[in-house]
């Protein structure tokens, strides 16, 4: 949510790396994006200060602002920074887009975050004579500093810290002064990283646009600040004006890992790329015979886990479904009772947290503000946190006491996909581990569950090699008269209707709702007509009959189904008006197989009717404010 990249070096890097560092970005946010560019004392001329800046906005993508800039503007600089925005305070328009300048110019930020005590600020600062060109807190921010610094007659480093120690809320900033060489930044809440390369410093809001300059990162903490100073000289320090010795880390991310490799989307892409990212998930993990799970990052945890008398799983968005998928896998295999809530509901609700629970965050970015903010609180109850991450570092991983890396690689599609899958396989590794060690898997079931689990990826790339029948199918659907859909499905496949629903309505605008098949009587029947395409997942094991008999309803009151069925069903093909095939297997792994037809049909949906699957519109991938 939001995305800000800046530079700090050599003059002929910096606002190419800055424009390529924000393309990278684009999935966090893409209604308006800008870049300012520092110049030196003589390079341009100032009258009121040394430096100059110049500030590029654009309402739309980074191309957008890329068309906007003149050719007569100088392509050098050895300061920019840059800004990709999802507009909170403000609609998306010029002049809400970022950097930001305060009003006598003294300084120029970018912002990923929320400021929430920005009324507070600005008040005041009216009352001191400001004045505010846009509708964004992080305008008010911009004053603030500058007005602090005016105040207290300190220096640009202190400026801001003291004028941060006023502000309630989210911040991840870059700040510069055309009356300092330094550029600084700051974190609270929203992730920072700062590239260290031969030629200079690449910061951003994560490390795909570091990457291709550097594998070593320092990744800024919570209320800590860095100040770069000559291009050269790198010091980091707490609010309180405390030095900290930077840690470098070294991220194992390849640049090829972060581009489209031949697919017309990163969606696409990533679809495909599901058989390869679940056997990276089980890769390692999975055991000859009897032995048990690897996982070396949960055996620390591994006593209050199977203790626990109760396991909460938060999570938001595609990765909730993940949780609710995980819940039926550890209430069947552990029989542990779990609680998913919405991190949002969860962190606001007061909930009953005894002690020995666990409370595991599932979350792709481990980014997600109430996930993090929901597993904050869950720690200040007391609670042992687990995590299912992908993003390797990521706040949430650094937060909480064990976890699982899902080892899915970047995920660039707004819409997750392959997260998806790896975070559903690491809640299957879990309950298989937690149900063993348990007691409650005989030797022939736990070899069965590994057979099965060892099956996995060479069932995924056959479904992904026959998407025939599912574009074919798609095409038929995507008709403007079609615009509500109906997911049904029940037992381990109700999490992937909820999920199909939502992959639907992200990429295609469609509305889409998953039910358990059995409860439409209870209402959504009332909408089936002949213009209600209804998506069952109607596989052999677990419910069956039942939900055969919840086709027969729907088609009596012409409906139209789609069902996604197992291999060699022919009793559903004589009713069903379209069918997928999924290879068999057990109740357990099916929710693995019947959400990749649901996948490509919302792609090629949401591809025949022009919309931008990438990056759907008011969506961000990574959502960093509550
Ligand atoms: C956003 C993304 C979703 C994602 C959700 C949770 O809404 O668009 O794809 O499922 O955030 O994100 P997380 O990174 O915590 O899994």
């Amino acid at each position: 949510m939001c995305g800000i990249v800046g530079y700090v070096g050599s003059k002929t890097y910096g606002p190419d790396v800055v424009i390529s560092g924000l393309r990278r970005l684009e999935y966090r946010g893409y209604d308006s994006a800008g870049i300012a560019i520092r110049y030196n004392p003589g390079e341009r001329s100032d009258e009121m200060y040394g430096h100059i800046i110049e500030n590029w906005r654009e309402q739309g993508g980074v191309d957008e602002l890329y068309d906007s800039i003149p050719e007569s503007v100088i392509w050098e600089s050895d300061c920019v920074i840059g800004h990709t925005r999802w507009a909170t305070h403000g609609a998306p328009s010029r002049r809400n887009a970022h950097p930001h300048t305060s009003m006598n110019r003294a300084i120029t930020l970018v912002h990923n975050g929320i400021i929430e005590n920005y009324e507070t600020l600005k008040t005041k600062l009216i009352q001191e004579g400001y004045e505010f060109e846009s509708q964004t807190d992080t305008e008010v921010l911009a004053n603030w500093i500058e007005y602090i610094w005016e105040k207290s007659a300190t220096d640009f480093v202190s400026a801001v810290r003291f004028a941060l120690q006023d502000v309630v809320g989210a911040y991840a900033i870059l700040v510069i002064s055309p009356k300092s060489d330094q550029l600084i930044m700051a974190k609270k809440s929203s992730p920072l990283a700062i590239g260290v390369a031969e030629h200079g410093f690449i910061i951003a809001s994560d490390a795909t646009p570091i990457v291709e300059y550097t594998k070593d990162i320092i990744y800024l903490e919570d209320d800590q600040m860095a100040v770069i100073e000559n291009n050269i000289d790198l010091r980091l320090m707490n609010l309180d004006a405390t030095e900290i010795d930077p840690v470098i880390e070294r991220v194992d991310l390849d640049l090829e890992q972060i581009e489209k490799g031949g697919f017309d989307s990163f969606m696409l892409k990533e679809i495909n790329e599901q058989t390869e990212t679940i056997q990276n998930c089980i890769r390692g993990r999975l055991t000859d015979d009897l032995e048990p799970l690897m996982m070396g990052g949960i055996d620390g945890i591994m006593p209050q886990l199977l203790r626990a008398n109760k396991i909460f799983i938060i999570a938001c968005g595609t990765s909730w479904h993940a949780a609710l998928a995980g819940k039926n896998m550890i209430e069947k295999l552990a029989r542990i009772p779990v609680e998913v809530d919405y991190a949002s509901e969860f962190r606001y609700k007061d909930p009953i947290i005894r002690p020995g629970d666990v409370v595991i965050g599932i979350t792709q970015s481990g980014e997600t503000a109430d996930t993090k903010a929901a597993l904050e609180m869950a720690k200040e109850r007391g609670a042992s946190l687990f995590g299912i991450v992908n993003v390797v570092g990521s706040s949430i991983a650094r937060l909480v006491d064990a976890g699982i890396y899902t080892h899915s690689g970047v995920e660039v599609g707004v819409a997750s996909t392959k997260a998806f899958t790896g975070q559903v396989a690491a809640l299957a590794l879990l309950a298989m581990r937690m149900g063993r060690q348990l007691g409650n898997i005989n030797d022939d079931s736990y070899l069965r569950l590994k057979s099965a689990l060892r099956s996995i990826p060479k069932k995924v790339a056959k479904i992904l090699a026959n998407t025939d029948d599912i574009l074919a199918i798609a095409d038929e659907y995507t008709d403007e008269k079609y615009h509500d859909f109906l997911y049904l499905a029940r037992g381990f496949n109700f999490p992937i209707a909820l999920e199909g629903a939502l992959k639907l309505k992200e990429i295609s605008y469609i509305h889409a709702e998953g039910y358990p098949a059995a409860e439409i009587k209870h209402g959504p029947i009332a909408l089936i007509d002949h213009e209600m395409p209804v998506i069952v997942i109607a596989t052999k094991k677990g419910h069956y009959e039942k939900i055969v008999s919840n086709i027969h309803e729907i088609k009596s009151r012409n409906g139209k189904i789609i069902a996604i069925v197992t291999e060699g069903d022919e009793t559903l093909k004589k009713i069903a008006d379209h069918w997928i095939e999924i290879p068999e297997s057990s109740e357990f792994f099916t929710p693995l197989f019947a959400t990749i037809p649901l996948q490509l049909m919302s792609y090629y949906i949401a591809v025949m009717r022009n919309c931008n699957v990438d990056q759907p519109r008011n969506l961000a991938k990574s959502v960093t404010v509550e």
